[in-house]
């Protein structure tokens, strides 16, 4: 069907209203091709209210996203009338994720304050496991510092084997007893200063008791290897204390060296993760920002069917005040929404049909 061309030079109008109510309302908007003038979308009229969740399906290239540009105001050939509150929060998400080149925590946080406890919160609850060992809270954690800690003793122990292998049981105590104080007492001045306010007393206290056992076990494991016996009454070649301060630096710096290799910013989670992780963690941030108004343009295709609608289900139990304005393929996606608008790319109308919305069991 040819397109009439335009060849007047209105606009769509965006309205900001005050009066604080949270809604989308979109009266006879009619949105034009910017290249040629043809016509996109014909006179759509929907207000959306608070807790709505609205789903635009529509073949490609038809303007479902332009429809998205026009109410985010970056966009306005076409005619009639946008109106959204003066004050309010939206977060619009696209197909493509575009990280930042900043730390984890700035890319979720968009620069508002968030613990490292609610952070690590929405990652979890969006099945980002694997992004959450980057957070200091995570890093500075007994386990993870232990599980870097054995890699360096078992070196430790093989680098002063000729020092250590031939002390005593009592020896050995003392050894780790000198280890475990000095951990204790220098482990923060290993790290840098963001990671190392995160250190408490008491993970300080495991993290020395637990690297002392495993230093013991360590020596037990190799000693029967060499000797097939752990007693043996030869004496240290150097001071206890000394040794145990070597050896208890050697292993705070590999570890420190091995975080800070595993520190990551945008850049880098743009390279490491997959595009559809990259989608997972925007479903962190929504979690996070609790926005008046999410807009999602495609922003679970890189995900498979059951992952993406499961993060609907999420968002939308967290969120239930928030006013959902979807663009998706996935017609898994459409029994989320309680409104279903279908752009049809013949005649430009979109037809709007009432749906009973998701029931959510908890
Ligand atoms: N920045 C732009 N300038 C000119 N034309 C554009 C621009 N962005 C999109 N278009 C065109 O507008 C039409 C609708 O695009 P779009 O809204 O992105 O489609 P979709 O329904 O797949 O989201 C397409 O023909 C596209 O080529
Ligand atoms: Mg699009």
């Amino acid at each position: 069907m040819p397109q009439e061309k335009s060849n007047i030079s209105d606009s769509v109008i965006l309205h900001k209203d005050k009066s604080g109510r949270i809604h989308i309302t979109l009266e006879n908007v009619t949105l034009r091709q910017p290249q040629d003038g043809t016509t996109l979308v014909d006179s759509f009229n929907i207000a959306l209210q608070k807790g709505d969740h609205f789903i635009l399906t529509g073949p490609s290239g038809s303007g479902k996203s332009q429809l998205i540009r026009a109410i985010r105001g970056l966009i306005d050939q076409g005619s009639g009338s946008i109106t959204i509150p003066e004050e309010v929060s939206i977060l619009c998400l696209s197909q493509k994720v575009d990280l930042p080149r900043t730390s984890l925590k700035d890319i979720l946080s968009d620069g508002k304050e968030f613990s490292e406890e609610e952070i690590d919160q929405a990652l979890q609850d969006v099945k980002h496991d694997k992004l959450r060992q980057h957070l200091p809270i995570n890093q500075t954690r007994s386990d993870h510092i232990c599980a870097l800690a054995e890699k360096y003793i078992a070196r430790a122990i093989q680098h002063w084997e000729n020092k250590i292998l031939v002390c005593g049981q009592n020896d050995t105590n003392l050894l780790a007893t000198e280890i475990k104080s000095y951990i204790q007492n220098n482990l923060q001045n290993f790290f840098p200063e963001t990671l190392a306010v995160h250190f408490t007393e008491k993970t300080k206290k495991e993290i020395s008791t637990r690297i002392e056992s495993a230093f013991k076990n360590e020596i037990v494991n190799q000693r029967k290897l060499a000797y097939g016996t752990t007693s043996n009454s030869s004496r240290f070649s150097t001071a206890p204390q000394k040794l145990a301060t070597q050896i208890s630096k050697y292993i705070l710096q590999g570890v420190a060296m091995d975080l800070e290799d595993a520190q990551i910013d945008g850049s880098t989670l743009s390279r490491q993760l997959s595009g559809g992780e990259q989608q997972r963690l925007m479903f962190a941030k929504i979690l996070l920002q609790k926005p008046d108004i999410l807009i999602m343009d495609e922003s679970t295709s890189a995900l498979d069917r059951t992952s993406g609608k499961a993060l609907y289900e999420q968002i939308i139990k967290a969120l239930p005040d928030t006013i959902i304005w979807s663009v998706a393929h996935d017609t898994n996606l459409i029994e989320c929404h309680n409104i279903h608008g279908d752009l049809d790319g013949d005649s430009k109308k979109i037809s709007v049909q009432k749906l009973p919305g998701l029931t959510l069991f908890s």
